[in-house]
């Protein structure tokens, strides 16, 4: 059984022999801190931001979504405050000149050589470039650092075209960029990741109330989603840590090999941003409500989720390993919703019309569920094959299927086959897929 940290080692393996995370450039060196999602990634991650989207747009008639674009007028990163204050302490080592964020380090010598440091001084995170064909001061622009600022600059554009009442959300998925100073753990800290955000705008003295019900909200999210709940805790930050903007913050934490850090945080930003922004645009960002008459500036509650750090967890999570039957099978227990294929499809043998067979079932699924029809190899190694890419059910065209046209679905956490009429095949792979909870005979501990 694999223990942390071979865990993230075995786990980095898997994502690249199986498609599902590659290191950028990697022909060139690769670039540091930066990764491709491959083919079953990108599906994975289309499942993470599809259940996020479908739970906090599609099935609440008070949010709204946005897509904002990534490059803004550079006023918006003074008015947040983040040419200000979204900077990081850095110190390098006069030894080794490696580089380090000063709050991360335990002493004050190098941690890699012992040298002796730099005095600590602030480093910006956003990164800059210019925009049009000069490149002076003039024509500096900023790659995002979060995707909050699109909803915000817009929000008189979202409430007044959809005309929507207090309280409402507006939600965004999109990429986010940063000059971290020590990236790392795999996907965890990268450079450009992708931020799952809502900026849910409440009347003032409501604020702190729906800061509780989103907590519960969030974590609740991951919980349905297969996370084990030992391994998730609420961490609410301390006056120190406060980012410029929050009143108040907690952090969704999650219990990684590498020791528990941050998925998600829901901070109380108040009404800083829209009046910051009305400010600095001299333009009126703020609410009329005809019951009072009485114009007002919202306070704002903010889930922001990194669907990197989420998918992550999810494959941590669910990586397991046990012995059958001699051999250690490697298996993911995503859940369904999440899973990269959905549903593998084999012929028993390549032989007396199963192939063809299998291929009509395919395209008879392919509508519905990712499918991967494969007819390579003993039954057994397709089903691990699966199995290692968290596969939950295996359709097998078998001799029966040829006289009764049945089939066997095969449970990925169990092991175990049912026998299903190929016309019967599609709900019942849905009715599971919806039913479906994290086994209890799970065989990984929890490390810490
Ligand atoms: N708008 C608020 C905001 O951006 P944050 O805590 O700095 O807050 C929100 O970021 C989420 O974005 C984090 O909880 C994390 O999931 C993700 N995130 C932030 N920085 C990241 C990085 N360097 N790499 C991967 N994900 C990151």
């Amino acid at each position: 059984m694999a223990k942390a940290p071979e865990k993230m080692e075995k786990l980095v393996s898997l994502c690249k022999r199986r498609g599902i995370i590659f290191q950028s450039s990697e022909i060139y060196g690769g670039l540091a801190s930066c990764w491709d999602y491959g083919p079953l990634g990108v599906e994975m991650k289309r499942k993470v931001k599809e259940a996020w989207w479908q739970k906090v747009v599609r099935e609440r008639k008070d949010i709204v979504g946005l897509d904002a674009s990534i490059l803004m007028h550079p006023s918006v990163w003074e008015a947040s405050g983040h040419v200000e204050s979204f900077s990081d302490p850095m110190v390098d080592c006069k030894s080794c000149k490696r580089r380090f964020r000063a709050d991360d380090l335990e002493d004050e010598r190098c941690p890699v050589c012992g040298g002796e440091l730099t005095e600590a001084r602030q480093f910006n995170l956003m990164f800059k470039t210019f925009m049009g064909p000069l490149e002076d001061e003039s024509s500096v622009v900023y790659l995002r650092p979060e995707t909050a600022q699109g909803i915000f600059v817009n929000f008189v554009n979202v409430q007044q075209s959809m005309r929507l009442k207090l309280p409402f959300g507006i939600a965004q998925i999109g990429k986010a960029f940063r000059n971290e100073i020590t990236p790392g753990n795999f996907t965890f800290r990268t450079r450009e990741f992708e931020q799952m955000e809502v900026e849910y705008f409440v009347f003032p003295g409501t604020d702190e109330e729906w800061h509780r019900r989103w907590i519960e909200e969030r974590f609740k999210w991951y919980v349905d989603l297969g996370l084990r709940e030992d391994r998730l805790r609420l961490r609410p930050h301390g006056e120190d840590e406060l980012a410029h903007y929050a009143k108040s913050c907690v952090d969704i934490e999650y219990l990684f090999p590498f020791g528990w850090a941050e998925l998600e945080g829901i901070a109380n930003r108040t009404d800083y941003d829209l009046r910051r922004h009305s400010e600095y645009s001299g333009r009126r960002l703020d609410y009329y409500d005809e019951e009072s008459g009485k114009r007002i500036i919202p306070y704002v509650i903010e889930p922001s989720g990194g669907v990197d750090r989420a998918l992550l967890a999810f494959l941590v999570d669910a990586y397991d390993e046990e012995v059958v039957r001699g051999e250690t099978r490697v298996v993911l227990r995503l859940h369904p919703k999440l899973a990269p294929i959905t549903v593998g499809v084999f012929p028993l043998v390549k032989r007396e019309g199963m192939p063809e067979k299998a291929s009509e079932i395919e395209e008879m699924l392919r509508p519905h569920f990712n499918v991967f029809y494969d007819e390579k190899d003993s039954i057994g190694r397709r089903y691990r094959r699966m199995d290692e890419v968290g596969t939950p059910y295996g359709v097998t065209v078998d001799s029966q299927t040829m006289q009764d046209d049945t089939v066997t679905v095969r449970d990925r956490d169990s092991m175990e086959q049912e026998r299903v009429h190929i016309r019967e095949l599609v709900d019942y792979i849905e009715e599971r897929i919806s039913s479906w909870r994290r086994p209890e005979h799970i065989t990984e501990e929890v490390w810490t």
